[in-house]
């Protein structure tokens, strides 16, 4: 079943076509791999797929918890929508503690009674200590139980994009988002992350695009492969396919 539906999509900045006719569909289960060279218009796909901007034409259509197109799109609703992410320039609550950092995630899926809330009755407890025990279980997965209370800044890189990822997981999305979730990390980190974001689609019955120029991690772990270049689709298909597809060799080697 297709979740996700992009059509005749394009986002200019001034003269800049960053964006540019992208049609595409995305089969639920999958992993699908989002690669380019630089400025190829990457991250700003994710970003008209979670709001932060409109399409300057095109549309994009979710079917997920409901089916919702972009011109509903809003940051602080994609939660709602099941649409989860993580930054290419990592933002976590930097003077928080991971524990803490994720807790958010796992909040911002939850919307309290708001008497339950307001009176603290049993309702708010029992959910906190729901909310507790979910996400200490999540940090046992993700192997940062024993850093639960160290403040986010004072992780190592690797680690703080561990914690983000958590903390998009902990809102319960259908869709995860993953905006180069192995930079920083070392050989080991993403060897290990690999089989993390594997786990994870199991466990969470997740479809995960996910942008990443580590092409080892691309091509272990992706079923789909799309290939952008200058704002455009210029190839799609599986790991094998697109590592010998000539116009995607040309323009790694031209691009980068
Ligand atoms: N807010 C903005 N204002 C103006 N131009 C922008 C804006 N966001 C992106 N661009 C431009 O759009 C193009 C695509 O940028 P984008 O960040 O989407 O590329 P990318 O594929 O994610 O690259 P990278 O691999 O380096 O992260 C670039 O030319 C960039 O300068
Ligand atoms: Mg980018």
């Amino acid at each position: 079943m297709e979740m996700l539906v992009v059509n005749n999509l394009y986002k200019s900045f001034g003269g800049v076509k960053a964006v540019s006719n992208i049609n595409m569909k995305i089969e639920e289960g999958q992993i699908v791999g989002l690669i380019g060279p630089n400025g190829a218009g990457k991250t700003t796909f994710f970003n008209l797929l979670t709001g932060i901007y409109s399409p300057s034409s095109g549309d994009i259509v979710y079917k997920l918890n409901q089916e919702i197109s972009s011109i509903n799109f809003r940051p602080s609703r994609m939660v709602k929508y099941g649409v989860a992410r993580t930054f290419q320039n990592i933002r976590l609550f930097k003077e928080m503690t991971v524990l803490e950092n994720v807790l958010i995630g796992y909040h911002n899926n939850f919307k309290y009674n708001l008497f339950t809330s307001l009176f603290r009755l049993p309702g708010y407890y029992k959910h906190e200590d729901e909310a507790y025990d979910e996400v200490v279980e999540l940090l046992k997965t993700f192997n940062l139980y024993d850093k639960k209370d160290v403040l986010a800044k004072n992780l190592p890189y690797g680690e703080q994009r561990k914690v983000e990822i958590a903390r998009a997981l902990a809102s319960k999305p259908k869709l995860l988002l993953l905006d180069e979730p192995a930079a920083g990390m070392n050989p080991q980190e993403t060897r290990e992350l690999t089989e993390l974001i594997q786990w994870i689609r199991e466990e969470f019955d997740l479809t995960v695009i996910l942008i990443e120029h580590d092409m080892s991690l691309v091509m272990d772990l992706c079923d789909d492969i799309i290939v952008f270049n200058y704002g455009t689709l210029l190839a799609r298909g599986t790991p094998e396919e697109i590592q010998n597809n000539p116009e995607v060799i040309k323009a790694y080697l031209g691009g980068e």
